[in-house]
Order: C-alpha cells, then structure tokens, then sequence
C-alpha cells in the first residue's frame, strides 16, 4: 500500500483525482488535507467518502504542526500537492492568500515531506508558469518561466521551490504543468462552468476583452491520468507538461455553450479586458507521451457536452455554491 497526502483534495481536480484514483486502484491510502476555502466542497467526494483506504483532514497546508503529526500517525511516504488558490481574477483584486498558500504552504508541505523522506513528491503545476505566447509556438519544459499575474507567479515560485528541494536535497520530486482543465465539479467562476450557468439562467455572459484570447482545453479526467503517470512513473527532478493540443479562442466557447443550450448569443456581453490578460497558452506535451506513454483519450467534443450535461443534471451542487458562500464573498470582495 502507498500511503499518500493529497492536499487540496475537496477543489476541482483534486476530488476529481481522488474519485478516479480510489475507483482505480486499491493499493492507495489516501489522507486528504484541505482548507475547505470557498473553492473546497466535500460533496465533489461523495464516491470516495466511505471507502476504508480514505480520509479526510480539515486543515491547513501552512500548519507545520499538523501536517508534522499526519506524516507520524499515517506513516505518510508520498504527497500530490494539489492545494492553491486557483483563481487569476482573484489575485489580481489580492494577491495576499495566493503567495501565503501557493508559497509559504508549498514550502511547508516539502519541508515536511523531506523531513520524513518521502518516496515521492508530485506538484500539482500550471501552465501559466511560462507566461504568454504569440500567435505561433508551443510551451516545452524548456521554455523558460515568466509569470505574468499574481497566480502564476506564485505557483513558479512553488515550483522553483520544489526544484531546489530536488536539487539540495535530492527529495523525490516531479512537476506537471497542465494547461487549463474543465468538467464536474469545477467551481462557477472559471469560463466553462461560469458560462454554462449564466447561460441556463439567461443572464449576461462576461467576454473579457474581444475573446480571441486562446486557450488549451484538456478535460479534468485526462489530466488526473496524466498525474497518476507521472506520480508513478516520472522521474525525479523532471517536469512534464500535460495538454491536450485543444487551443479555442474563449468567444468559440461561449458560443458553443450557447448553441448547446439553444440560447441566443445577445446573451454575450463584451467586457473589460482582465488585466495583464495572457493572450495565448499551447501545450507541447510529447515529452509525457513519448517517456510515459500517456495520452488524452477524451476529444473536446465530447467532453465539453459531458461537462455542460453534468452541470445540467446538478443544478443543486452549484446552486447551493452560487446561493451561498460564493456570493458573500464575491459580495465582500467587490465592496471593498
Ligand atoms: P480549486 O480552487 O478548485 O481547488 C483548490 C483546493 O485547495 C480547494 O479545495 C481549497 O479548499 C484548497 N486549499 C486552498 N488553500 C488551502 C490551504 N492553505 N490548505 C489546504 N487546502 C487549501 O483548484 P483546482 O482548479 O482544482 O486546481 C488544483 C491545482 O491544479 C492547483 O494547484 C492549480 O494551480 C493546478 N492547476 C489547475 C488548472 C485548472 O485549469 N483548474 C490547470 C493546471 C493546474
Ligand atoms: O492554464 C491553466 C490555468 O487555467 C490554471 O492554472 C488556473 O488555475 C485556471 O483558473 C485557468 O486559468 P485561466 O485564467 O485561463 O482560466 P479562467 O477560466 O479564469 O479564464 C479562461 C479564459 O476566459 C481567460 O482568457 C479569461 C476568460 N474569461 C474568464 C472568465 C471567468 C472571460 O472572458 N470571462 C470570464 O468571466
């Protein structure tokens, strides 16, 4: 059995790993450590909640004492850190809890995980670390960093982290760096999710800027696969990039949704470009294929259907989301 610390198992990818992992394979004991942020919901782990190789901890990654005590009373030997605060537009109102967690709790979860000589330490990464590309280009593990927000800097700076525990201390460690996931669960104030809803609801749907900024879609299942790999068969001190070669400008989503719905599209409305705005990300990801053998099985077509009926059959999980802490917060964020 591996007993593995996840962190931030309660957000979007990471209880969609838990439930693909513990559906998967039964030689893994699971401790999940999660703040329950706005953005944590233990719903999202209803088919993993009462398996005997999982456990929930409600806490903070930043708690060294905590996570000290984990790593003795579970004899932990792996972590997969996926806890951050994901969201760009939110680190652009305050960057503070995103150097606080992405940083400072990062930094404590390796320091701990050295400390007890873990066998493994996979980070959770973006593809936000390199920054911006043009109209042409691809992203490689090569390519070097240059976050342009608060998020992205913060989780370069998690990474550089993790590299120097790699190389001053030979912790076990590898990286992935996915580009931008959708499907269940994700929290409505990413585009898909956040499109999908407003568009079931008739209301407005905010396009930043003219919409032609460029995404690379990868649904959330291909990715949890592509982490497992790496966790299992990565080598240390490497980084893989994980993407599914889906690049979309973000007005072709809005539309597709739309269409989807059979809303009409004078429901788009064009709105103040986010800040430093990133133009276009793209993912190489023939390093993982070619050493790890993985590859995304689910086509954008497909899978952005999946995701818009997943939402369509769980109106009660989002609008429990959207009724209550999501709009207190957004509510206290806008005030002040
Ligand atoms: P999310 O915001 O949905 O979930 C984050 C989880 O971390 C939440 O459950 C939250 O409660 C928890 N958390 C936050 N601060 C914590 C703390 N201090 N201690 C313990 N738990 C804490 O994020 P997500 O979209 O699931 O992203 C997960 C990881 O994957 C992040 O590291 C993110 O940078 C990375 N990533 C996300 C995407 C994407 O498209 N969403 C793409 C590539 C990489
Ligand atoms: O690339 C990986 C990253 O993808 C992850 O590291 C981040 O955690 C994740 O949040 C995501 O970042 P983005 O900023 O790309 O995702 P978001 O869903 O916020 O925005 C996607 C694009 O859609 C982006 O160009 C901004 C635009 N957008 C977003 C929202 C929320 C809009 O036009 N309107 C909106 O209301």
């Amino acid at each position: 059995m591996k007993n593995i610390l996840i962190t931030g198992g309660a957000g979007f990818i990471g209880s969609n790993f838990i439930n693909y992992i513990l559906d998967k394979r039964d030689d893994y004991n699971i401790v999940n450590i999660d703040k329950l942020t706005y953005a944590g919901n233990l719903e999202n782990l209803i088919p993993s909640q009462n398996k005997k190789n999982y456990k929930f901890i409600h806490g903070d990654i930043i708690n060294t004492e905590l996570i000290n005590y984990l790593f003795e009373k579970y004899e932990l030997q792996y972590v997969i850190n996926f806890a951050a605060e994901s969201h760009v537009d939110r680190s652009i109102l305050s960057s503070k809890e995103f150097v606080v967690t992405n940083v400072l709790g990062t930094n404590c979860i390796l320091d701990v995980a050295r400390k007890y000589k873990v066998k493994k330490f996979l980070q959770v990464s973006t593809d936000e670390v390199y920054g911006s590309l043009g109209k042409d280009g691809l992203f490689t593990e090569k390519t070097p960093l240059s976050p342009n927000s608060p998020y992205s800097s913060s989780k370069a700076s998690a990474d550089m982290l993790a590299i120097a525990n790699y190389h001053t201390y030979e912790l076990p460690m590898v990286i992935t760096r996915c580009s931008n996931n959708y499907g269940p669960y994700q929290f409505p104030e990413k585009l898909i999710p956040l499109m999908i809803i407003n568009s079931i609801h008739d209301k407005k749907l905010p396009v930043y800027g003219n919409g032609k900024n460029v995404r690379d879609w990868i649904f959330v299942t291909d990715h949890c696969q592509a982490i497992e790999l790496a966790f299992e068969k990565g080598i240390n001190g490497e980084v893989y990039n994980v993407g599914a070669s889906t690049e979309m400008e973000n007005i072709e989503i809005v539309k597709l949704i739309l269409n989807y719905l059979k809303k009409s599209e004078s429901l788009i409305e064009y709105v103040t470009d986010r800040l430093g705005h990133d133009r276009r990300y793209a993912i190489d990801s023939s390093k993982i294929s070619n050493t790890l053998g993985w590859e995304p099985k689910y086509s954008f077509e497909d899978a952005i259907i999946k995701t818009i009926d997943w939402y369509l059959s769980n109106k009660d999980w989002w609008n429990r989301i959207i009724t209550g802490e999501y709009l207190q917060y957004y509510q206290k964020q806008y005030k002040n």
